[in-house]
């Protein structure tokens, strides 16, 4: 019997459980009533007197490890089944929310423009946001005390030190490192001291543009404005040209596009004019130039500059400009598919 309770224990080893079904066969062959263990239970009685003591312990020893291996493969299952269960789809649940993030608007249409004048040969460029006097207003033909200064209700730092009041400022930095050609991008956040309204804010964003290379005249600025804006806003935009001043630009002015609501025939946003200014523009002052150590008899440029928030107002139909800043998920959540 000793041999025979050895060999079921090596026998119950050597079973793998995988399903319900061979679990309960597990139990109805080694557990039940008329099972292999209790059928030694009733031999054991004819168990000589000196060997019931040995066979006794082997004989409860081999009921534990049976009952405990059903007991294990017991769990294993329950447990697969609540997986399995897990795993069939309830259409009738609802979707779970979708937490992830989306660009920021400004972000979308300043990717946009980036792109559109890098595919025209623009390289991008970045300057600092606190500037001196000289990049931000002197070498752009601001002299001091000029009334041109007011303008630009400036944060000051100190006498000489500002928070950047334009990317124009980037002009310089660009023009005073590298020599003619140039041909570049520049976007970034710039600062004026003005009361914050749906119109206004103390910070905003800007893009800088710049062309400068022998030969370079009015019509490049027209045409190259002009195939910006239809690239952005669609081929059939009208554009129109307004002269303007700026202190580094001779001459300057401003662009208008036709008005994208009402197609020009006028409404609340054009302010009943069919038109839209979306950026100041002109050709380089030969001042400026001369102040940058480029020779304005051999080279001539263009510059323009335009405002992000507007442009990104335009394109979404944002009506105050504070949605930009206020982080609402509401309003950010709005942009996920652009
Ligand atoms: N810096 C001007 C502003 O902030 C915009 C501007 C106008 C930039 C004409 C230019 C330009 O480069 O040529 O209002």
């Amino acid at each position: 019997m000793k041999d025979k309770l050895q060999d079921l224990v090596e026998e119950i080893k050597s079973i793998v459980i995988h399903s319900n079904d061979e679990l309960e066969n597990f139990r109805l062959k080694y557990l039940s009533k008329k099972g292999v263990i209790n059928e030694f239970v009733s031999q054991f009685r004819d168990v000589d007197a000196s060997q019931k003591k040995e066979i006794g312990q082997l004989l409860n020893t081999v009921k534990q490890f049976a009952q405990n291996k059903w007991e294990e493969a017991n769990e294993l299952m329950s447990s697969k089944s609540v997986n399995d269960q897990s795993e069939k789809i309830d259409f009738s649940l609802p979707s779970e929310p979708d937490f992830s993030g989306s660009r920021h608007p400004l972000a979308i249409i300043e990717n946009r423009i980036i792109t559109i004048f890098r595919q025209l040969g623009f390289v991008l460029h970045e300057g600092p946001e606190i500037e001196d006097d000289w990049h931000n207003f002197s070498a752009l033909n601001f002299p001091k005390n000029h009334p041109a200064r007011d303008m630009q209700d400036t944060f000051f730092i100190n006498e000489d030190i500002a928070l950047r009041t334009h990317t124009s400022s980037v002009q310089v930095r660009l023009m005073e490192k590298q020599n003619p050609p140039i041909r570049a991008i520049m976007p970034g956040r710039v600062y004026r001291n003005e009361a914050v309204s749906a119109r206004a804010n103390c910070f905003f964003h800007q893009i800088e543009g710049i062309y400068i290379d022998k030969k370079v005249s009015f019509k490049d600025l027209k045409q190259t404005l002009y195939i910006f804006v239809q690239q952005l806003f669609g081929e059939s935009i009208q554009v129109r040209f307004r002269p303007s001043y700026f202190p580094f630009t001779e001459p300057s002015a401003e662009m208008d596009i036709s008005c994208q609501l009402c197609k020009g025939s006028g409404c609340n946003v054009c302010k009943h004019s069919g038109w839209l200014e979306i950026l100041g523009c002109g050709m380089i002052d030969p001042n400026v130039l001369k102040m940058n150590g480029i020779d304005p008899e051999e080279y001539a440029g263009f510059a323009f500059g335009m405002g992000v928030e507007r442009i990104a107002m335009l394109q979404f139909d944002v009506k105050d400009l504070r949605t930009y800043f206020n982080n609402d998920s509401r309003f950010l959540t709005q942009f996920k598919n652009y």
